[in-house]
């Protein structure tokens, strides 16, 4: 079976051969440390309705009237990498990078080299207090760092920021120091108590303790506020002498912050203004089509390589065949392309007057680019809308497809294996070794199989000791969370948060797996209970359903766990009194309002339901509460008013 898929791969086998460079698998170099409070990233926003809009949805959750003002900072967003640092009893225990945001790396020694960082801090501090900032490297030092790597023969790096991970990632903390690193507290995580009620007098403690905080951060009483500081900023942003990429707005009232929550990875208390993307004008060379993971076609421009904001920039994306239809992109042509932040660079419009007469329109393949030539498919949404995006109906029969769920399987979020990155697992792929996720871990034991005639550790690029490195970082992840897995799976729709809301909700592997295939098999019930779930609907039960119902996914899957030591998901806030409970709120609230009900109870561990059934456990009922309090009371569901779910949740 194996030889088969190799021969029918023979194009793929010469395209991929230009990633052979399989460099040595990431090393364990730092010990990790589990931030205590997960270190969140920023939604952003782009223009003046964006923030509109953020203020808005703040006074909406909040319930509050137009006449009350909302405070909030605003300050500069440092183009660096964020850092926790742990003080207890005023002095720095540990520094530790930003990770995936729940795991980080423990940098400590080299954090107590950079002289912004105090070792100690003064004055009033809470025994236990993680401050948390960025840091990052001024263009002045970045520039000198340069010319010292240049002169050293050593590679250049290609903005400040990188220069900063770089130098902060040394496992020889001599270089760090070498390195003027420096630093801006601007956050915290776990903490003791706080030394004020608002986010600008935190962050003035945090400068009477001794640390350097951003001068530029003020306080706003309104949008037009906020923009305009907004505009202050982007006015000084090229005599700053670093780096920045926005400015950062955060409601100033902890209190707000506190109910205000989080959706998803970050903070509905704030958000990334982003400054405009980066432009720069180049030629288009060639149209490559990209098949992922899910099968869709992405078209993307290979550039002649520019530098765009700092960084080259040698493809961007065209998104879909209506894209290109829209810009009138030809092979050939020169392009604007623009880069925001960590956005793709994407092409944003081609320069007409210099269009070579030979440039003709472009083509969007009818078949997948792989060998098996499979047809590709534009779908219709159950609205019966077609949708821009062209398929490759290949699913796992397509090499592509396969590999890139291979990286996805692999990536941070999922199973995280170091050493086993984009170019190792299409090497691996290439070679009939790893050709779906269970391979993984059976990989060390056949590569040790008597008979073996070409072991991995003599292939280019590997050696005994990177190969016995990836065993052990593939072993290290044999255990793994149920949230994990159940992300790393790949079912079209199910990002993180839906994982961990099915994590939570079932708890054991065992339970999600046999909920699912109730689902696949078309048993209404479950799936209603899966309905039931917040933050899940049809159609992430529609694809549960179809990924579980295919024969060749379920015997993926099964291969898989039978090689995992899978463990049960945390239920949600388990000391709390509703938790794993279904709520429904019902008639008017008069204390918060109902988005904020909702977050509050799912932060509790319980579920939020729409309507009452047999499966319901409480209802808070308010005034004016109609056929939701009948159906409780004919079912004999618990009823209790708002002041008496105030009371139960109360800490
Ligand atoms: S606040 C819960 N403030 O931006 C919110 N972040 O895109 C915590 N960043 O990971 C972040 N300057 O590394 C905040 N003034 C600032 C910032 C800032 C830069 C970074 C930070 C964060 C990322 C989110």
């Amino acid at each position: 079976m194996l030889i088969d898929l190799e021969s029918s791969f023979k194009n793929l086998k010469s395209s991929l051969s230009q990633l052979y460079i399989v460099g040595a698998p990431r090393s364990e170099r730092f010990a990790k440390v589990r931030h205590r409070v997960p270190m969140l990233s920023l939604a952003n926003s782009f223009s003046r309705e964006d923030v509109a809009d953020f203020e808005s949805r703040i006074r909406s959750f909040l319930g509050l009237g137009m006449g009350e003002i909302v405070m909030l900072t605003a300050e500069p967003k440092i183009d660096g990498l964020s850092l926790s640092l742990r003080y207890e009893r005023g002095g720095l225990v540990q520094a530790a990078t930003r990770g995936d945001g729940e795991e980080g790396e423990d940098v400590t020694v080299n954090a107590r080299t950079i002289a912004d960082i105090p070792h100690r801090l003064t004055g009033d501090v809470p025994a236990v207090f993680e401050v948390r900032g960025e840091a990052y490297l001024g263009h002045a030092d970045f520039a000198a760092l340069n010319a010292r790597q240049r002169e050293a023969g050593d590679k250049e790096f290609a903005n400040p920021r990188n220069a900063a991970a770089g130098s902060l990632r040394q496992l020889d903390a001599a270089i760090t120091a070498s390195r003027p690193l420096r630093f801006f507290a601007y956050a915290w995580g776990d903490v003791e108590r706080l030394p004020d009620d608002t986010q600008f007098g935190i962050v003035q403690a945090f400068k009477a303790w001794g640390l350097p905080v951003n001068p530029l951060m003020t306080r706003c009483a309104s949008v037009d506020e906020l923009l305009a500081h907004y505009a202050r900023i982007e006015a000084m942003r090229a005599s700053l002498g670093y780096d920045i990429d926005g400015v950062v707005y955060k409601v100033d009232r902890i209190d707000w912050q506190q109910r205000l929550g989080f959706v998803g990875r970050a903070p509905r208390w704030a958000t990334a203004h982003k400054f405009p993307a980066e432009k720069a004008t180049t030629l288009v060379e060639a149209i490559d089509i990209q098949v992922g993971r899910t099968g869709a076609l992405t078209p993307v421009a290979k550039l002649r390589p520019v530098t765009v904001g700092g960084v080259v920039v040698s493809n961007a994306t065209l998104h879909n065949a209506d894209e290109i239809a829209r810009l009138d992109v030809r092979i050939g042509d020169t392009v604007v392309v623009q880069r925001a932040g960590d956005v793709i660079p994407q092409v944003v419009e081609v320069v007409m007057a210099q269009r070579p007469a030979s440039a003709g329109p472009y083509a969007f393949p009818h078949a997948c680019p792989c060998d098996l030539h499979t047809p590709v498919v534009k779908e219709t949404t159950a609205a019966g809308i077609e949708s821009v995006v062209r398929r490759c109906t290949g699913e796992f029969a397509c090499p592509y497809q396969r590999i890139e769920h291979l990286k996805h399987f692999c990536s941070r979020r999922a199973f995280d294996i170091e050493g086993l990155g984009d170019k190792q697992i299409a090497f691996f792929f290439e070679k009939g070794l790893i050709r779906e996720p269970g391979d993984i871990f059976t990989l060390a034991k056949r590569d040790a199989a008597p008979g073996n005639l070409q072991r991995i550790q003599n292939y280019e690029g590997f050696g005994e000791t990177s190969t016995a490195n990836l065993f052990a970082a593939i072993e290290a992840r044999r255990t793994i969370q149920l949230e994990r897995l159940i992300f790393a799976l790949g079912i079209r729709h199910v990002g993180e948060t839906t994982a961990k809301m099915l994590a939570r909700n079932y708890g054991t592997w065992a339970v999600f797996d046999a909920a699912a295939m109730r689902v696949a098999a078309g048993d209404a019930e479950s799936a209603a209970e899966m309905d039931a779930i917040d933050q899940i609907g049809e159609t992430v039960i529609e694809a549960i359903r179809s990924y579980f119902a295919e024969d060749h996914n379920r015997a993926i899957v099964d291969r898989l766990a039978a090689q995992l030591t899978i463990i049960d998901a945390e239920q949600a806030a388990k000391d709390s009194p509703v938790a794993g409970k279904t709520v429904v709120f019902t008639g008017s609230l008069e204390k918060m309002t109902r988005d904020e009900a909702k977050a509050m109870a799912e932060r509790l561990g319980a579920k939020v339901a729409g309507s009452v059934s047999k499966k319901t456990d409480l209802v808070v009922a308010g005034p004016g509460a109609g056929s939701k309090l009948k159906a409780a009371s004919d079912l004999g569901i618990e009823v209790i008013d708002e002041d008496g779910w105030l009371r139960l949740v109360a800490p």
